[in-house]
C-alpha cells in the first residue's frame, strides 16, 4: 500500500497528480474547499476548464486536465462529488473513483478539505489492484499520496490504513481462484495471518469435526475432494468491556451441490467473503488495540455434487443435538453456520455478528450495495448504525415469528430450505436465529450482493471481491468498546 501523509493545505506540493473535488452546483460544477489553492496555482483557468468541459460534480465523474506547464504537477483530476455540503462517504467515493486511474503516478496529492480518514480510505481502497495471477501484471507505481486538509490527524490516517489493509486483504482472498483456495489451503492461510497478528488459531480439520460432532459442516463438505476446517482466531485484550464473536461463511465454491446451480457459477468463489471479512476484521481490530475480547469461527467447506455428496432428503444432526431435513443442497451456508454459531455461542459471547453470502433473495431484495441485517432488534439496529456511520450501507428487515412455520419439516426438527421461496432472505435469516441461544444479542448480515462486485468498477469499489462487511465489524465493535 502506498504511503499516506497528512499535508498544509495551503501550498501543494510538487507531485505527479493533483486530485481536487467538484460539487454539483444549481448553476453548474462548483471546486470543493481545498481546491481553491489549485486554482490559483493555475491562475483561475481550473474552475473555467471545468465548465468549458462540461463538468456536473457528479458521483462517479473524473476529469483528467492537463496543466500545460503552468504548475509542479502535470495534472489535474477532477473527481464528482454530487451535491454540497458532501459527506465523508462522498469524499470516500470521489477520491477513490480517482486513485482507481491514479495508480500508474508515483505521488499523488489530494487537496480537498475533508475527514483525513475518509480520504485516506478513499485513496486506499480505490488505489487497489489484483494482479497475482497476471503473469505481466501492470506496475504500480503509487508511492506518497499527500493530503491537503485541516480535518483530522495522523492517527485518523493510522486506523485507515490499517482499515483498508483488512478490507483488501479480504477482497484478495475472494478474489483467489477456488483452485488456489479451499477449505485446507484458506485455513493455513487464516492460521498465518493470526499467527502473524500474535493471536491464537485453532484448526479443526475433518477427523476434529466428526469428534466435535458438526454434522452441517461435515455434511456440506462431503461431496469435494477438497475436505473442510473449522477456524478459531481469538483476540483477549486486557481488561476487555466485552466480547464478541464473529462468524462468517466460508464457502470455498459453491456449486450448490447435487442441487446444482444453474446461475450465478461464476462467481461463486465469493461465498467466502463473509469468512474472509470475519478473518480480516478480527486482525484488524487486534492491530487497532481495541478493548473488546473477539473469537471468529469460520467454517470452511466446499459445496461440490459427487458420489460422496450429502443429498436433498437427507437428515443431519447437527453440533447442538438438533436434526435438519435437507430439502435443498444449495441452502448450504445455513448449515455450516449453524453450527459454528453453536461453537461460537460456548464461549458465552457478549454479542454475535454472524455474516454471509446466504441468499440470492438478498440481491433481489437489496441489490448489491445494501447489506440486509436481521436478529435480534437492539444490536441489529447498532450494527446497522454503524454500517451506515462507515460508508457501508446496511438496512434492517424483519424476522417474524411466523416464518418459522415455513421451516417445518415432518421428518426432523426443521428444514434448510421450504417449499416456496418467498421472503427467501428472511427465511435463512430466521433458520441461522434458530441456532442462537436465547438471550445472545445476534445479527445476520447478509452480504450475498455487496460482497462481490459484477459490473463495472465504481467509487472505491473494484471488480470482483469488495471486501464487504470488515469495516461495518470494524465500526460496531469500536462502538461497543466506546460506549
Ligand atoms: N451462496 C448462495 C447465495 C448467493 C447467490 C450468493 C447468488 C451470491 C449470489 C447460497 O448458498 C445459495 O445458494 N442460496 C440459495 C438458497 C435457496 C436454495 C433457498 C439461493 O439463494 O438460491
Ligand atoms: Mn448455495
Ligand atoms: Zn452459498
Amino acid at each position: 500500500m502506498p504511503s499516506v501523509s497528512i499535508v498544509s493545505p495551503s501550498a501543494p506540493p510538487r507531485a505527479d497528480a493533483v486530485v481536487v473535488g467538484v460539487t454539483r452546483g444549481k448553476d453548474g460544477p462548483r471546486l470543493a474547499p481545498g481546491g481553491d489553492v489549485i486554482d490559483e496555482a493555475l491562475g483561475g483557468q481550473l474552475s473555467k476548464a471545468l465548465r468549458a468541459l462540461n463538468a456536473k460534480g457528479s458521483p462517479d465523474e473524473v476529469i483528467t486536465l492537463p496543466t500545460l506547464g503552468l504548475a509542479d504537477f502535470p495534472i489535474v483530476v477532477a473527481a464528482g462529488l454530487g451535491p454540497a455540503p458532501f459527506d465523508a462517504e462522498a469524499a470516500r467515493r470521489g477520491v477513490g473513483a480517482a486513485l482507481r486511474g491514479l495508480t500508474r503516478r508515483q505521488r499523488v496529492h489530494v487537496a480537498l478539505e475533508a475527514p483525513a480518514g475518509a480520504l485516506a480510505e478513499g485513496v486506499l481502497l480505490g488505489a487497489y489492484a489484483f494482479t497475482a495471477y497476471k503473469s505481466k501484471p501492470a506496475k504500480a507505481a503509487l508511492r506518497t499520496v499527500t493530503l491537503g486538509t485541516a480535518t483530522g490527524e495522523r492517527a485518523d490516517v493510522r486506523r485507515a490504513a490499517t482499515v483498508v489493509q483488512a478490507v483488501n486483504l479480504t477482497r484478495d482472498l475472494v478474489n483467489t481462484p477456488p483452485n488456489d483456495l479451499y477449505p485446507q489451503t484458506f485455513a493455513e492461510r487464516a492460521a498465518a495471518l493470526a499467527a502473524e497478528g500474535g493471536l491464537d488459531v485453532e484448526v479443526l480439520d475433518e477427523r476434529a469435526l466428526k469428534r466435535g460432532k458438526y454434522g452441517g459442516i461435515l455434511a456440506v463438505g462431503r461431496g469435494s475432494a477438497r475436505p473442510p476446517r473449522l477456524v478459531r482466531i481469538s483476540y483477549r485484550p486486557k481488561r476487555a468491556r466485552a466480547h464478541v464473536a464473529l462468524v462468517g461463511k466460508g464457502i470455498t465454491f459453491d456449486s450448490g451441490g447435487l442441487n446444482l446451480k444453474t446461475a450465478n457459477l461464476t462467481w461463486m468463489k465469493s461465498d467466502m467473503g463473509g469468512a474472509a471479512a470475519a478473518i480480516a476484521a478480527t486482525l484488524a481490530l487486534a492491530a487497532l488495540k481495541v478493548p473488546v475480547a473477539l473469537t471468529a469461527t469460520v467454517p470452511m467447506a466446499e459445496n461440490m455434487p459427487s458420489g460422496t455428496s450429502y443429498r436433498p432428503s437427507d437428515i443431519l444432526t447437527m453440533r447442538d443435538g438438533s436434526t435438519v431435513e435437507v430439502t435443498d443442497t444449495d441452502a448450504e451456508g445455513r448449515l455450516v453456520l449453524a453450527d459454528a454459531i453453536t461453537r461460537a455461542a460456548e464461549d458465552e459471547p457478549d454479542r454475535l455478528i454472524e455474516l454471509s453470502t446466504l441468499t440470492g433473495a438478498q440481491l433481489i431484495a437489496l441489490g448489491n450495495r445494501v447489506i440486509g441485517a436481521m436478529g435480534e432488534p437492539g444490536w441489529r439496529d447498532e450494527v446497522v448504525a454503524a454500517a451506515n456511520a462507515t460508508g457501508e450501507a446496511a438496512w434492517a428487515m424483519p424476522l417474524p415469528d411466523a416464518l418459522r412455520k415455513d421451516l417445518d419439516s415432518p421428518v426432523a426438527d426443521i428444514a434448510n430450505v421450504p417449499a416456496d421461496r418467498f421472503a427467501g432472505m428472511l427465511i435463512g435469516g430466521r433458520f441461522i436465529g434458530e441456532f442462537v441461544p436465547d438471550g445472545l444479542p445476534w445479527v445476520h448480515l447478509d452480504i450475498a450482493g455487496p460482497a462481490f462486485n459484477t459490473g463495472r468498477p465504481r467509487d472505491y469499489t473494484p471488480k470482483g471481491g469488495t471486501g464487504a462487511g470488515v469495516r461495518t465489524i470494524i465500526a460496531a465493535v469500536e462502538q461497543l468498546a466506546a460506549g
